[in-house]
């Protein structure tokens, strides 16, 4: 696949660098493309960096969303011509620390954050995917095939969700379903499988998963 990763930092420079190594092509971009010089060398195959709108422009299959939650909006208005029938797989979580009043007026609406990137960039096909993972475990457990990590997601649709499957899968995860954006609860801030990096069959046991 064709990966576009707006925000190329812990996240998102991480999970470029993984699928480039699985041999997807990878735009890395952010505000500032001439610093990603070094993660486009660290990249074991087809990568380069871009800026966010070359990114938007490159046509591509799937766009990892890994900037800080007070940008969704920004970014969902600047490259609303780009994305339509793209899929999204979103990665963020809203701290009001960092992100500001908004971010707490997400953490207290009834709507989960994954629901309101969705909203924000409406005619993509949106998917909620390690947003509960560490960084560090992010960078160390992926291709890990002897106690390989399961990953949780939601996503909108069928399109959405065969993408985000495939892609956590090959970066040596697993990927478990835990149903629409609606159903992403336990993946929230601080809620029940945040922050945690288990084998399938726990984290299936505290999602409720069979
Ligand atoms: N760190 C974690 O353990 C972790 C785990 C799961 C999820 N997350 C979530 O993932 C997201 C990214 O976290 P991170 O730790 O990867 O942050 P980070 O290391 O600070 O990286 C953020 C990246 O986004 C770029 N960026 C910032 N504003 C941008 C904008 N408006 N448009 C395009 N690019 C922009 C930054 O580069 P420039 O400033 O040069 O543009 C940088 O490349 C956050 O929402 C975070 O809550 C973090």
């Amino acid at each position: 696949m064709k990966i576009g990763i707006i925000g190329s930092g812990n996240i998102g420079g991480t999970l470029g660098k993984h699928w480039a190594k699985a041999g997807h092509e990878v735009l890395f971009s952010s505000r500032h493309p001439n610093e990603l010089g070094n993660i486009v060398r660290d990249s074991d195959g087809n990568a380069k960096a871009v800026s966010v709108a070359e990114a938007f422009e490159a046509n591509a299959d799937v766009y990892l969303l890994a900037i800080p939650f007070k940008d969704i909006d920004e970014t969902a208005e600047l490259y609303a011509g780009e994305y339509g029938g793209k899929v999204i797989i979103d990665a963020t979580n809203p701290y009001p620390e960092r992100d500001g009043e908004m971010a707490q007026e997400v953490r207290d609406d009834n709507r989960n954050a994954s629901e309101y990137t969705a909203m924000k960039f409406s005619t993509a096909l949106t998917a909620k995917a390690f947003n509960t993972i560490h960084a560090n475990d992010l960078k160390k457990r992926a291709f890990d095939t002897q106690n390989p990590i399961a990953i949780p997601f939601a996503a909108q649709d069928d399109k959405s969700r065969k993408a985000t499957e495939t892609l956590i899968s090959d970066i040596g995860f697993v990927p478990i379903y835990v149903g629409d954006l609606g159903a992403t609860n336990a993946m929230e801030v601080d809620e029940k499988v945040y922050g945690v990096s288990t084998d399938q069959q726990e984290l299936r046991s505290m999602l409720n998963i069979s």
